[in-house]
Formats: structure tokens, sequence, C-alpha cells
């Protein structure tokens, strides 16, 4: 009877795995493997962020002045890195495009980055900036594996190269013929090579991650202290417990 509930709640975890991953559907994701406690790489994506992505997209909610603070940098490093002339410390990430400009030139008005990584996942943004493949019928000359139809260009192509997708033919239950993408081929080289460009975007995703939400530093920062207090608090009380009842023994 034991056994054969086991049986039962292991076929039903198994079911409920295999039901979503089934869900979650999609091109297949690799990890973004960003470490937000890497202050190193979070000052290496916000530099990429202001150089190649403040052109378009603003990150509203974050100001200069937190940067320096949580990204250990001086003020005047974040002066002379990271902003644009004639803007101020306690300014936030804004950028000077009008919205009615960036919609009549993309399409679609590049949306603030601020909560991007929160909405989608650092997985999914990781592999957004990595999945904009060679398509001619697009006006961009390019589209994205993970948002078809993205009217975001691949403005990250001098780094990483250009690739073209790689079709397969696979024939479904009632026999009719589907091209199907299994991945992508490299056109161009880039800048970079395949494990740097890596490193570039997974930066780039810790950035986001951290100013989707900055108190997670702090938060991650905190637990590791309040443990550790729990662990030399547990000590004492243990002692102290030892004293009181070494009489009654
Ligand atoms: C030339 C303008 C331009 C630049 C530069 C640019 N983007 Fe975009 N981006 C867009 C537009 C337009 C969209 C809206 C795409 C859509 O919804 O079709 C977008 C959308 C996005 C999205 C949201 C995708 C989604 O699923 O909704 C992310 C994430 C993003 N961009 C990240 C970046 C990052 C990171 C950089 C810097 C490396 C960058 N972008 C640089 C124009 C730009």
């Amino acid at each position: 009877m034991v056994k054969n509930r086991w049986v039962g709640a292991i076929a039903l975890g198994a079911l409920i795995l295999s039901s979503s991953s089934v869900a979650a559907g999609g091109p297949k994701m690799e990890a973004a493997n960003n470490v937000l406690g890497n202050v190193r790489s979070l000052q290496r994506g916000a530099r990429h962020f202001v150089n190649y992505c403040m052109g378009c997209h603003s990150a509203k909610y974050v100001r200069y002045n937190r940067l320096a603070d949580d990204l250990q940098l001086s003020e005047q490093q974040v002066t002379d890195n990271l902003m644009f002339v004639g803007t101020k410390l306690l300014d936030t990430m804004n950028i000077a495009m009008d919205p009615l400009d960036a919609g009549r030139w993309f399409g679609q008005v590049p949306p603030d980055l601020s909560l991007i990584a929160r909405a989608k996942g650092t997985d999914y943004v990781f592999n957004y900036l990595k999945g904009f493949y060679l398509d001619p019928e697009r006006r961009n000359g390019t589209d994205n594996l993970f948002l078809p139809g993205a009217s975001m260009p691949h403005v990250l192509w001098e780094l990483q190269g250009l690739q073209k997708p790689v079709y397969e033919a696979i024939i479904d239950v009632n026999g009719s013929v589907h091209k199907v993408m299994v991945g992508f081929e490299r056109v161009t080289e880039g800048l970079l090579n395949p494990e740097e460009f890596d490193q570039f975007v997974r930066d780039l995703t810790n950035f986001l991650e951290y100013i989707s939400e900055p108190v997670k530093l702090e938060r991650k920062k905190l637990g590791v202290r309040v443990l550790l207090f729990l662990l030399v608090f547990f000590l004492f009380s243990y002692l102290l417990k030892q004293e009181y009842w070494k009489d009654i023994k």
C-alpha cells in the first residue's frame, strides 16, 4: 500500500514536470548563468548598457548616484563613464528620444528596460540578445528567434557577427512536412569570439537583473549576515542552556 502511494506520487511529480516543460514550449534557451554578486560584471554591464542600449532604451527607475553606491564606483567614475553630458548624479537613466519618433523609426517604441529582467526573466534576456539572425524579408534585415517579428535591430552585430538560420524538415503525424529552425550558422565573424560575446551579453543581463531589483544585492548580503548571527547566537544559547541545566541532570 505504502509502496503504491510512492509510485503514485512519483508518477504525479513526473507528470507535473513534463507538463510544465511542454507548457514552456518555444525554442530551447541556454541558462544565463549570471552572478548578481559579481560587482565587476555589473560594472561592465552598466558600461555596455550605456554604450549600446541607451540610444533607444531608458531605465527610468535607476538613479546614477545609486549606481555609484551599489556598483562600488566613485561619483567621478560614474560621471566620466556612465553619464551623458548635461546629466546630473541625481538624475534617472532617461533618454532624450521622443516616443513618437521612435515609433515611426522602429515601428515599436523601445520599452523602458528597468523591469524587463523581472518581467521576462534573465534567461530570456540573455537568449534574446543572442538570438538575432539574418532574414532578408524583414525591414531591419534581421529577425529574432525568441521574439519573432522583433522591431529591434541587431545592435550588437559588430561584436557577435552575423548568423543565419539552419532549417530541418520534419514530418508531423499527419504526414505534412514542416521547416523547423534547428540552429544558427555563422556568416561573418564578430569582433568578439563566441565565449567573449557570451560574457558580454551575460554582463548586460546581470546589469538588467540588478536594476530590476536593486535591493536584491543588499538582501543577499544581509541574508548572509543574519545567518552568521543566528549561528553565533545558537552557540551562545546552547552554552547557556548547558549552564542552566547542569545541576538538574
Ligand atoms: C536602435 C534602437 C535600439 C537599440 C540601440 C536597442 N534596442 Fe532593444 N528594442 C528596440 C525596439 C524598437 C524594441 C521593441 C521590439 C519589439 O517589441 O518588437 C526593443 C526591445 C527590447 C527588449 C524587449 C524584448 C521583448 O521581449 O519585449 C529588450 C530586452 C531589449 N530591447 C534589450 C536591449 C539591449 C540590452 C540593448 C543594448 C545592447 C538594446 N535593446 C538596444 C530598439 C533598440
